[in-house]
């Protein structure tokens, strides 16, 4: 006769903690579905009736759509800053606290000599750099309408009159 034979399918207290565990789970898990079938099935017949039903789920997936549609728009606006958001990411680390010489922001002495060299000249040299400014404010990744706009930007709240680039026809984003 075997003694190592065991009627129980228990054999290590491991197994004993998975089965009380399971024996705890199992009901809860099964009084939580049985919770969710009641809730589930005693809203369909309400949306089954309703004539509302196809209006209904066009409102719900309506906000989908809207994404969608968006996007193009939100792509646009994200590939072209703003010359505020370009000053304020790029060209204040100098600007902003007039660092190695830089005209400072706001200062309309130190920049009303620069904008009396006109909106053109400005943002030529600003783009090839011009001593201590280095080109494009070191973000090679600006385009010459997003470096133009922080120009205007920075001259116009330093007194200047300077117009906002026009947006090329054939390329609308960058
Ligand atoms: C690393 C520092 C630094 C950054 C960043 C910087 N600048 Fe400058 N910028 C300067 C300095 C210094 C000068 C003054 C150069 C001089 O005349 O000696 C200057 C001058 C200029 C001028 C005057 C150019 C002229 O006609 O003489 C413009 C325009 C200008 N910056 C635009 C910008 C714009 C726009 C940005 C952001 C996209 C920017 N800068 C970012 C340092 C910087």
């Amino acid at each position: 006769m075997s003694t190592n034979e065991s009627q129980s399918l228990i054999k290590t207290p491991k197994q004993l903690i998975i089965v009380g565990l399971l024996g705890i789970l199992v009901p809860v898990l099964g009084a939580v579905m049985v919770a969710y079938f009641v809730v589930t099935s005693s809203k369909k017949p309400d949306s089954e009736h309703s004539s509302m039903a196809a209006e209904d789920m066009a409102r719900r997936i309506k906000p989908v759509a809207d994404v969608v549609i968006a996007e193009p728009d939100a792509g646009g606006a994200k590939a072209m800053k703003s010359g505020e958001e370009i000053y304020k990411t790029v060209c204040l680390a100098c600007h902003g606290s007039g660092a190695a010489g830089a005209p400072k922001f706001g200062d309309k002495a130190a920049w009303s000599k620069l904008i009396a060299q006109g909106q053109k000249t400005m943002v030529a040299n600003g783009m090839k750099g011009v001593r201590a400014m280095p080109p494009r404010g070191g973000a090679a990744d600006l385009s010459d309408i997003e470096f133009e706009r922080a120009v205007v930007y920075m001259a116009n709240t330093a007194g200047g009159s300077f117009k906002e680039p026009a947006l090329p026809k054939d390329k609308a984003a960058k």
